[in-house]
């Protein structure tokens, strides 16, 4: 499947979509895709089955939130983590990975159309660099896009994030860029991957686990949770249109609070 997709919205959904979009709809949300897995053994099919529904879902996904008009969405794609599964698992989502981005570069016309701006965000000197190639690629094919963005999360976990970022505030400060009384939230957070992005509106994770993996923890100090009790695959505009409105009940209309 493309990264890109008609939408395969009915009727009533597109009217509600409508209807939700009258109230305040999230500028950013951020995605914990979990559940592949367990969605392959629920419908007995091989782990990478379950991956590729995965990959599916996210371009189904990246549809409802340009419909819905929401501007930013970062994904957690490939955890830092995800390197201690089985050797055979690992190759299987590194040749997912490097068939989509290569689709991505196929799909130029597609997405300049539309807008999109993709960044990679991660460690990404773990990665090969034939995958390296085609991500960097991506990036500087689609940088000036302003329509929409799409951050993904490859090689990525937080800790390892805010590590990278204080190396280099302190080469900032011994090459005598930065001195040490300009060290604040604001430049921690410049210096962070994901410095040209807003902080999350809203973070969702699905497959009914209660935690953040080490996802983005600096930047959703003040985003809404929302926790879907279904299979990463399973996801549909019904969760997503029930947690924009669940943010928008828990809303307090003032920030600091
Ligand atoms: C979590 O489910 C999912 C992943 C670790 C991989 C997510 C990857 C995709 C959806 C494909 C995206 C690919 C690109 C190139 C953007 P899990 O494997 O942890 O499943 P489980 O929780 O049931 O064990
Ligand atoms: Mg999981």
């Amino acid at each position: 499947m493309s990264w890109i997709v008609d939408s395969s919205l009915t009727f009533f959904q597109k009217f509600c979509v409508n209807v939700i979009k009258c109230g305040p709809i999230p500028n950013h949300i951020a995605f914990i895709m979990d559940g592949n897995r367990r969605y392959a053994s629920k419908t007995k099919v091989e782990k990478a089955e379950g991956h590729v529904k995965g990959f599916d879902k996210l371009a189904e996904t990246l549809q409802w939130c340009l419909e819905l008009g929401i501007k930013e969405v970062t994904v957690y794609a490939f955890s830092i983590e995800n390197f201690k599964r089985s050797d055979d698992e690992v190759a299987t989502l590194m040749k997912l990975a490097t068939e989509k981005f290569q689709k991505l570069l196929d799909e130029k016309d597609r997405l300049m159309a539309e807008g999109v701006c993709i960044r990679i965000i991660g460690n990404l000197s773990l990665l090969s660099p034939e995958l390296r190639k085609l991500i960097a690629e991506a990036t500087l094919m689609t940088k000036h896009n302003k329509k929409a963005f799409l951050n993904v999360a490859f090689a990525y976990t937080s800790r390892d994030e805010i590590v990278s970022t204080a190396e280099t505030i302190v080469e900032g400060v011994k090459k005598g860029f930065l001195d040490v009384d300009n060290i604040d939230e604001d430049l921690f957070s410049d210096c962070l991957y994901t410095s040209a992005s807003p902080e999350p509106d809203m973070i969702v994770r699905t497959s009914g686990e209660l935690r953040f993996s080490d996802f983005l923890l600096w930047q959703i100090a003040d985003s809404h949770i929302c926790f879907a009790q279904v299979l990463w695959p399973e996801f549909c505009i019904w969760h997503l249109l029930a947690c924009i409105f669940k943010r928008k009940m828990g809303m307090t209309g003032s920030k600091g609070s």
